[in-house]
């Protein structure tokens, strides 16, 4: 990677970092070079832009937030690039509520929503095209020669449908305003310290919480960036299969890796880091590490999802075995937790209370347990009553999904885990069985065994639909499948 020009004294150089210098030039560039770099360049500003394909759908989701908010100022940042050492920076990634009201995905941008008539004049504030007569373009970490060309402002306003203006501007502007104000917190410090006399913590949660349930319901829009998610999901989970010998010889990183290219050529990124866990590992839910080894006879449990070019991401497991054939008693274990799935799948219609596909998840389980004879003398009634399944199904079965793989996480509880299933949510369904490596309790052959099963169900207008169907769940049928893509 490039370096920036170098200051010519370090003590300068502490003083005002880098990047921070966007005026004025380095020591070193002569005034013949400042020169020559402001002239010389084409004009590149592109006319007549279509608006982006979620336009309308954006313009709809400001009018719910203007409706909700009526007189009041809202600000909506995008957030900024975080720094990781010196002149490098963690990747960005939009703040999910500015992305899901504007469609936009630039760094700093914020989106104001300005009281006006009956309801709001929306405007998004965006960093202009670099300068090219103070030499930013160039000496900027942040310039465009840098990290390539921006949109003017012309140009975002046709392609977002929504005015746009100098985002350098709008802290002053917040200063001086007058009236109501909430901001969406956490996404941007100098958004935060303009407003800081005018907000308070209280009011601005009530926005983020708004924004949360406005987000439980998905429209056209998402659902097919949803369906775009799984299926770049699936042709990711193939291609794992199609390289497990080569994880075998290598570790999990190489499952990691593989999830990884699918997720970058086909979306944006990976919704979430993927959990490749074999063996024993499959027991810890959030294994991120994947540093391990991948070994014949064990299972691989693969939890991973694209998130798409318009940030949608899927959430998918699937529990493998590593050599293609699952062992009676690694079937015994999957059979259950599918059957669980099962359950929990026709669960999920609208009217449904949201708890009830986690119920009709862990009655099972809880069945199998019984069965096995892991719960003493107890039977299935009292098992659920004490919650003793929870020793190996430790989680809840499901979620929200859509922008963040936990979708809704502000939303209230009378909203979410308390109210009901409606047409247009889409959840995930993913029970699980974890038999710790260090657990007295079950017999020996049981310890190391974890299961997961989990797709992503669309609550239609008379019951579901499973977005992540195109992989298949059933022991048989997955064994079947490996064979098949294995071969080719
Ligand atoms: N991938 C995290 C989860 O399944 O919730
Ligand atoms: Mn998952
Ligand atoms: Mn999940």
């Amino acid at each position: 990677m490039a370096e920036q020009l170098t200051p010519e004294t370090p003590e300068e150089s502490e003083e005002q970092p880098i990047k921070q210098r966007k005026n004025g030039l380095y020591p070193g560039v002569s005034d013949e070079l400042a020169e020559n770099m402001k002239s010389g360049w084409a004009d590149t500003e592109l006319h007549g832009l279509e608006p982006i394909a979620q336009a309308s759908h954006t313009a709809d989701r400001r009018a719910a937030l203007s409706r909700r908010f009526p007189g009041e100022r809202l600000v909506i940042p995008a957030g900024n690039l975080r720094t990781r050492s010196n002149d490098t920076e963690y990747s960005f990634r939009a703040s999910t509520e500015y992305a899901y009201l504007t469609g936009d995905q630039t760094q700093d941008g914020v989106l104001v929503l300005e009281p006006k008539g009956e309801g709001h004049e929306a405007t998004v504030y965006l960093l202009p095209r670099s300068d090219r007569e103070n030499g930013e373009f160039w000496l900027d970490g942040q310039g465009e020669l840098w990290v390539g060309r921006r949109h003017s402002l012309a140009e975002a306003e046709q392609l977002l449908g929504i005015p746009a203006k100098d985002v350098r501007e709008l802290p002053a502007a917040l200063r001086e305003a007058t009236g109501p104000v909430r901001n969406v917190r956490g996404h941007d410090a100098g958004i935060e310290a303009a407003l800081t006399d005018k907000v308070t913590a209280e009011r601005d949660e009530e926005l983020r919480v708004y924004l949360s349930e406005a987000r439980l319901v998905k429209d056209a829009f998402e659902v097919a960036e949803l369906r775009k998610a799984c299926d770049a999901t699936a042709r990711g989970f193939e291609d794992v299969v199609k390289v497990l010998d080569k994880a075998e010889a290598t570790s999990e990183r190489y499952i990691e890796g593989t999830f990884f290219l699918r997720a970058r050529v086909e979306g944006n990124d990976i919704g979430y880091g993927s959990i490749c866990a074999a063996g024993p590992h499959a027991t810890t839910l959030h294994w991120v590490r994947n540093d391990g080894p991948v070994r014949p006879g064990e299972l691989l449990l693969l939890d991973a999802g694209v998130e798409t070019n318009e940030l949608y991401t899927a959430d998918v497991t699937r529990t493998l075995p590593i050599n293609g054939t699952f062992s009676p008693l690694q079937r015994k274990i999957y059979d259950a937790v599918y059957e669980a799935q099962e359950a929990g799948i026709a669960a999920v219609k609208p009217g449904a209370p949201y708890r009830a596909f986690h119920d009709a998840a862990q009655r099972v389980l809880a069945e199998k347990l019984v069965e096995w004879g892991l719960c003493g003398d107890l039977d299935v009634e009292k098992v659920l009553e004490l919650g003793l399944q929870r020793r190996w199904t430790l989680h809840g079965t499901g979620h929200m999904l859509g922008m963040d793989v936990h979708d809704c996480a502000a939303a209230r509880t009378e909203t979410y885990v308390a109210g009901d299933l409606e047409p247009g949510m889409c959840l995930t369904v993913e029970p699980g069985l974890y038999f710790q490596a260090d657990d007295l309790t079950v017999p020996e052959e049981y310890r190391g065994i974890g299961v997961r099963i989990e797709d992503d169900i669309l609550v239609t207008e008379d019951g579901h639909e499973n977005l992540s169907a195109s992989l298949p769940r059933r022991s048989d049928e997955v064994e079947a499948w490996m064979a098949r893509v294995k071969q080719g």
